[in-house]
This record gives structure tokens, sequence and C-alpha cells, in this order.
């Protein structure tokens, strides 16, 4: 090469190369360009280099002069592309701060359970004490003291699980009005949550043994106004103003006696295999507690008068949320359950 074909080809190596530097767009890109321009082994710019000694010493000096020219310009130009690409580059997303986390199931408390511990804090607002009672009972605390006649169809094997010939499995918790009006003088305000029995075999949608929670006020001067102001007032705060109604019914223990009914949370009162078309729940049986379960438990109904309810929280946990079938509630499935988990 002669010395004005090598300062030319400096020249344009020079610009060919700043070119291709500010093409590079990434450090992998840069770094190739470095090595093609001026790489020490078989870069262009060592190509030039080598070119140099065939001069003669003033030709060379000069196009030495050219080539550092060139060799300064891309080294420059390297550095400043690169010092651009740090800048601008974003780092490789490693932590991807927006990826939801992982979630766990940890357990909850369970719905029925839930709703006992609401009901128990509402009436523990009104007043109510918690109080509870053996699941072993006798005849007089689960039928006796309660005023069924002895020969009552709810006694019969089939309704009720008997431990011996006297001791049974409570049918219902009102066994513990009879045990809390012995050991407490009026007035008295109790609730009672617990686990009753009964020998449902046949039926698929019952269980051996469900839930209540019972209720009692005792005092002197307490009439059915009470009894249905207080119910009304819990079923408006615990399943927020849904219609309801007190239809008469019957048990051996309460006179009047009636059953509080809500609108169905499944179909909104319209009617479906829920409610059986209905359009209502029943939550509980009440009414005003008999005479005689008074003065069998020793005190005056001359004196004192009271009412008394008992509650299937499974059924209410039905209304509340709008469960289909009782079943979901005990098959433990983790899929359902997490659904109403707090
Ligand atoms: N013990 C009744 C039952 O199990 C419910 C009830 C309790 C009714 C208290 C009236 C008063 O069906």
């Amino acid at each position: 090469m002669t010395l004005d074909e090598l300062v030319e080809a400096a020249r344009s190596l020079a610009r060919e190369g700043r070119d291709l530097i500010a093409r590079a767009s990434s450090g992998d890109e840069l770094a190739t360009a470095r090595t093609t321009l001026v790489g020490r082994k078989s870069g262009r710019l060592t190509e030039l280099m080598k070119a140099l000694p065939a001069l003669a010493p003033d030709a060379r000096r000069e196009a030495g002069a050219a080539v550092n020219r060139a060799k300064e310009a891309l080294e420059a130009a390297l550095d400043a592309r690169e010092a651009e690409l740090r800048h601008t580059a974003p780092a490789e997303p490693r932590l991807d701060l927006t990826m939801p986390a992982r979630r766990t199931w940890r357990g909850a408390v369970h719905p029925v359970t839930r709703v006992i511990d609401e009901i128990r804090d509402i009436f523990r607002e009104l007043g109510f004490t918690v109080a509870v009672g053996p699941e072993a009972e006798t005849e007089w605390y689960n039928f006796g003291a309660l005023n069924f006649p002895v020969d009552h169809p709810a006694m019969d094997m089939h309704d009720t699980l008997y431990l011996s010939d006297d001791t049974l499995l409570r049918t219902h918790t009102s066994p513990v009005q009879v045990r809390t009006l012995q050991s407490y003088p009026p007035p008295v305000r109790v609730i009672v949550p617990g686990n009753v029995y009964r020998r449902d075999f046949f039926d698929p949608s019952h269980a051996p043994m469900f839930s209540q929670i019972e209720g009692l006020a005792v005092d002197e001067g307490i009439g059915f106004v009470d009894l249905k102001a207080t119910l009304v007032n819990f079923a408006n705060r615990f399943f927020g103003r849904r219609p309801t109604r007190f239809r008469p019914s019957y048990f051996p223990f309460t006179e009047p006696s009636a059953e509080l009914d809500v609108q169905c949370g499944v179909c909104g009162g319209s009617g479906c295999p829920t409610c059986k078309q209905t359009g209502w729940v029943e939550i509980l049986g009440s009414g005003m507690v008999h005479p005689a379960v008074l003065e069998a438990c020793g005190v005056d109904s001359e004196r004192y008068t009271g009412w008394a309810f008992g509650m299937g929280p499974a059924r209410v946990a039905l209304s509340r949320w709008g469960i289909p079938d009782i079943r979901l509630l005990y098959d433990s499935d983790v899929r359902f359950l997490e659904q109403l988990a707090q």
C-alpha cells in the first residue's frame, strides 16, 4: 500500500467504524464491533498497522499518525457508546415484582363455627352469657324435665342414641335450659352452643351429629314481645335485613311456640330446591318456656316467665351464604371451604 492509500484506508476505517459502533444496540453487539475494528490479533486497525513497516521512514511517520488518529477516534467512539448502552439498556429482568405471589392455604375457621361465634357475639351484646352442658344426658334432662310425655315419639330408638337404659346422647341443647335454671336463680339470659345427636341414619342429608345453639331468657314480666323483638333484632343483624316471618309451631317445652323463617338466600324468595320451592328457610324453633318446665327446675312459674329458642347453625350458614346443599359443609372440601374463608 502507498502512503496515500494507507491514509485513505485509515480515514474510511474511522468513518465505517463510527457507523458500526452507532448501530450496536447491545453490549454483545458492541463487543463484536470492538473486536472487528480494533481487535489486537485480526482487527481491521491491526491490518493497517501491519502495512506500515513497508513504507519509507517519512511516509511511515505520516501514515502512522493517520492510523493513530483512526485508532483514537474508534476507541473514543466505542467507549462513548458503551457508556450510553449501560445507561439506557434495562438490566436483565431477574426479579418480576409484578408476578402474583403463590397462595398457600393456611386453613380457616369452619363456616359453621364462624356462624356459632357470630351468633354468640350478637347475643352477648344483648346481655346473654355462654353456658354449656354435657353431651351424655339422662332421659329426665333431655325429655322428662322438658315436659315430653313419657311415650313421646322423639324418645323412640329411631331418633335417640342411648348409651344405657337411662343415659343417652342429648338430642338437643334444651337440657342445658334445665341445668341452668337449677343452678342460677332468675334473671337468667344464656346462650348455649353444643353438639347434639340423632339417629337419622336413613336420610343422606342428615348427619347423626350436628351443632345447635340454644337461647334462654327468664325473668319477671317477660312476654312474647320480648321473644319476637330479640329474635327479629338478631335476624336483622345477622342476615342484613332480609325478610323474616314467624310461624306457629309445637314443642312440649314451650307454649306458645313459633318457628322463625328467613327468606331463602339461594333464590331470594322465588322458590328453589333448597327452600323446597317455598322461598323461606327455617332457622330456629322458639317459644315461651312452658310453666311445667319452670316448675320442674324449681322456678316459681307464677312469678317468672321466659322464652327460649334452638337454632341450627348449619342451616343458618346455608341461608347466610346461599349454599345449596348442607352436605357441602361436612365434606371438608377445601375448594369449597376456602371460598368462605376470611
Ligand atoms: N330443642 C328444639 C329442637 O331441637 C328447638 C327449641 C329450643 C324449640 C328451644 C323451642 C325452644 O328442635
